[in-house]
């Protein structure tokens, strides 16, 4: 798709995300912001706003190819103002507090699982997390332990005749996440 800066923005042009994404979205409703960490084409970003899900999004990615795709997406659906891009590497990308709820999905689980023992989202404020690991789920499950986010629930969500799997946890001891932002600096 290309977009000239004459052209109106517009969110129709922007195709919606596949079903395994979709079936997110009951997950992240009432995030004040959403973290899409390997956001790619930033479409689940997209549909997250688009929808009303949260009013922000913070779309992250590794690579810049799909930035670009992301960027192309945002910008036709008119939503710069409220999705950020962002080139980084997992949980690392986000500062303190700019989004409290973050999505993973359609990444390894064992990809997952390295983001989560390099930085422990509950640093960054994270309250929530969506993870959709594609294999691997024990990895995922052991790093979550690993770095204290409780299970809530796990289930499997069908496309195009395939099963993926949706993960949601939430820091395990919750006033560890207000004793840390509570913390003086160096406390
Ligand atoms: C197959 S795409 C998945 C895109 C989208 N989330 C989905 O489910 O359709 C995987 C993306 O993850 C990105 N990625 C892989 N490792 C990453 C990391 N550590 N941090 C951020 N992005 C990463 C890749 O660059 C790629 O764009």
């Amino acid at each position: 798709m290309t977009i000239s800066s004459d052209e109106p923005a517009d969110v129709r042009r922007v195709r919606r995300p596949p079903a395994r994404l979709r079936a997110l979205l009951p997950e992240l409703e009432g995030a004040r912001c959403v973290a899409d960490i390997a956001c790619d084409h930033a479409l689940l970003a997209v549909e997250v706003v688009r929808t009303g899900v949260a009013p922000r999004a913070i779309a992250i990615d590794i690579a810049e190819g799909p930035l670009a795709a992301g960027r192309r997406n945002v910008v036709a659906a008119g939503l710069s103002d409220r999705i950020e891009l962002r080139r980084g590497d997992g949980f690392a990308a986000l500062n303190v507090d700019e989004a409290d709820v973050a999505v993973v999905a359609g990444v390894g689980g064992r990809s997952i699982a390295a983001m989560l023992r390099a930085v422990d989202p509950r640093s960054r404020g994270l309250r929530r997390l969506v993870l959709s690991p594609h294999g691997k789920k024990d990895e995922v499950l052991a790093a979550l332990e690993a770095c204290r986010w409780q299970p809530l629930r796990s289930y499997a969500v069908p496309d195009r005749g395939r099963e993926y799997v949706v993960l949601v946890a939430v820091p395990a001891d919750p006033t560890v996440v207000s004793a840390l932002s509570t913390a003086p600096e160096g406390g």
